[in-house]
């Protein structure tokens, strides 16, 4: 009878394991996940929309109940042009409506990663428009923290799962003991569990291997500050510039697309507007990270210090002394990092990389800058070859592609994973 027992317990132990590890594994395929969608929203679609206003494109709140149909919509994100050119009367409407601007396909995207970017839509639009203060915690937080959560999540289960296998395998070994007595076989007393070698042994493994993995993940992540926002010596807010009055990044940042540089401007880009701008209307409302209302006025009076501009008599009155602005992205002098090569040949978006840089006020390093976040993107990142003569020395590609061998090429498969093409 204990035996049958015994046997029992065997049985259902197993099937309690497998009946846990089916719960995890269903709670990790669970439906959408916004916190991805965040990030990609932020990568793909934040440099042409916002959730609550317009902006190039349409103001996305509430944008499934649009449309009549989820499929379609998945459609129209992977190619809004399949959609228009089907003749479906909302999407031509729209079409029209934005001056027929086309928005670009995301032919890479699964239904997985679309799912992910509108449940993160559908979640925003149930909060209200961001207002101008700017909640540091969710500025610095951003996706990593919601990742954070869920991990905490699954270590709790998986420490409660422990716990359930050790009382498992305690009471099947009383149970083996039992019946064994019950037939009259000796048997030497269990060893309490804290006392057996086997679950010291086991213990120590496991803190040696999560101590270890903290350990080299600390090491490996010293000198690198995703989040870092240092304090400037004037509080200039790309979300007023770039943002709100739309100046093209690159009015500043020329570098970007002819040379290895962004480059920050110097103050005489700042003067060609300032000359005339002395004020600041006070729209939208400024605060620092710490909630301190910025006076904006007082803040273009800094840059007229620096320079030696007097604004009544409208005439440079002092020698300039440069502003010190703190760099905020710092790559180690071994890794070599060129901007024009992925904004030219590239055809990167700088949001890719440096996050809603339209909406920040304080600019943050919103990327790791590990070498893992660069050989992922090239790995994963397909070569647009479309108008880019940078790639005729590729011809074979496309030989390979026309003849059906690949349909589509990386930034992997033309080298860039090749240590020299980034160390030195
Ligand atoms: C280069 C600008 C641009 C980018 C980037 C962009 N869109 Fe659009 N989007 C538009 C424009 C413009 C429209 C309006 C329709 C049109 O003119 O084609 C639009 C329309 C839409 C619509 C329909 C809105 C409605 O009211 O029904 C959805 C949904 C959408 N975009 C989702 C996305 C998503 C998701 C991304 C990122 C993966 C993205 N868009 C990236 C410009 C863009
Ligand atoms: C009116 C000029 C101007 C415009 C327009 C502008 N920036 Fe800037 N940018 C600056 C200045 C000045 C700094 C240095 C101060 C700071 O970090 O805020 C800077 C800093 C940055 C930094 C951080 C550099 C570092 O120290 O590592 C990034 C990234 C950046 N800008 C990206 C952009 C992007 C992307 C756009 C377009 C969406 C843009 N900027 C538009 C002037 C401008
Ligand atoms: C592929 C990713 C990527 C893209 C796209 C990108 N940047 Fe950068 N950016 C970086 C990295 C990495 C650094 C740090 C470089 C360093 O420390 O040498 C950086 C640094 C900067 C800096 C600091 C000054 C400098 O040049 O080091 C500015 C300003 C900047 N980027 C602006 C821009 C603008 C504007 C765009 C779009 C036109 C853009 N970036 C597009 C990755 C990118
Ligand atoms: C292309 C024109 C243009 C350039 C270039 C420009 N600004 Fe501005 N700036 C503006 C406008 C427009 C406003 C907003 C004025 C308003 O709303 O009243 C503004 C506002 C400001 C403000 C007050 C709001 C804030 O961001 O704190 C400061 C400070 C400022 N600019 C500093 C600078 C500095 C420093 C540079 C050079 C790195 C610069 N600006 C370059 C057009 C420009
Ligand atoms: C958002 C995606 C993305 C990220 C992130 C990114 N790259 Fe790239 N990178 C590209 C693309 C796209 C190209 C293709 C352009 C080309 O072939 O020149 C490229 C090309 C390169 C090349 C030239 C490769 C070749 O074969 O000629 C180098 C070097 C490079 N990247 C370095 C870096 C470094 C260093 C980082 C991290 C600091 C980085 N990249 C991050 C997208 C990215
Ligand atoms: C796409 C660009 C890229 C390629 C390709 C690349 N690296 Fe790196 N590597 C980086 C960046 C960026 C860092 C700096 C990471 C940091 O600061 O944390 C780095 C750092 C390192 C470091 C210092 C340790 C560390 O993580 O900081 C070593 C060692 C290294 N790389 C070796 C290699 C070797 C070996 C290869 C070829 C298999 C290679 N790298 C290919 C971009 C690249």
């Amino acid at each position: 009878m204990y035996r049958r027992v015994s046997i029992l317990m065997r049985k259902h132990f197993v099937s309690v394991l497998v009946l846990c590890v089916a719960m995890i594994a269903s709670l990790s395929v669970k439906a959408a996940d916004p916190a991805k969608g965040k990030t990609l929203f932020q990568q793909n679609c934040a440099s042409c929309h916002n959730v609550h206003k317009q902006v190039t494109g349409p103001a996305l709140k509430g944008v499934e109940e649009r449309w009549s149909d989820k499929k379609l919509l998945r459609q129209w994100i992977h190619n809004s042009g399949s959609v228009i050119a089907s003749g479906d009367p909302y999407a031509v409407k729209l079409f029209n409506d934005f001056n027929k601007q086309a928005m670009p396909g995301f032919p890479s995207f699964t239904d997985a990663d679309i799912d992910d970017i509108l449940a993160y839509i559908a979640d925003e639009s149930t909060k209200g428009p961001a207002t101008t203060k700017v909640d540091p915690a969710a500025a610095a937080g951003g996706a990593g923290e919601d990742s954070g959560n869920n991990s905490l999540l699954f270590g709790i289960i998986t420490l409660i799962l422990a716990v359930v296998a050790l009382i498992l395998m305690q009471i099947n070994s009383s149970l083996n003991k039992l019946a064994a007595d019950k037939d009259g076989v000796a048997v030497p007393e269990p060893v309490p569990f804290y006392k057996n070698k086997a679950y010291i042994a086991l213990l120590i493994l496991v803190l040696f291997i999560v101590g270890g993995y903290y350990t080299i993940n600390g090491a490996i992540g010293l000198g690198r500050q995703k989040d870092y926002m240092p304090k400037q010596e004037i509080f200039f807010s790309h979300r007023v510039h770039a943002g709100v009055n739309q100046i093209n990044c690159l009015y500043c940042h020329a570098g970007a697309e002819k040379s290895k540089h962004a480059m920050i401007p110097s103050e005489n880009i700042c003067m060609n507007c300032h000359k005339t701008i002395s004020e600041y209307s006070g729209t939208p409302e400024l605060f620092t990270a710490e909630g301190q209302k910025v006076n904006g006025s007082a803040e273009i009076q800094k840059l007229y210090d620096h320079v030696g501009w007097d604004k009544t008599s409208q005439q440079y009155t002092k020698p300039g002394k440069p502003i010190e602005w703190t760099k905020i992205h710092n790559l180690p002098d071994h890794v070599y990092f060129n901007h024009s090569q992925h904004i030219v040949a590239g055809k990167q978006q700088c949001q890719t990389c440096h996050g809603a840089i339209t909406e920040m006020d304080e600019v943050h390093q919103f990327a790791e800058l590990s070498m893992g976040w660069c050989v992922n993107c090239h790995r994963t990142t397909k070569v647009q070859f479309a108008d880019n003569k940078y790639y005729s020395i590729f011809e074979q590609f496309h030989q390979q592609v026309k003849e059906g061998k690949i349909d589509s090429v990386t930034v992997e498969m033309v080298g860039g994973t090749e240590c020299q093409k980034c160390h030195y």
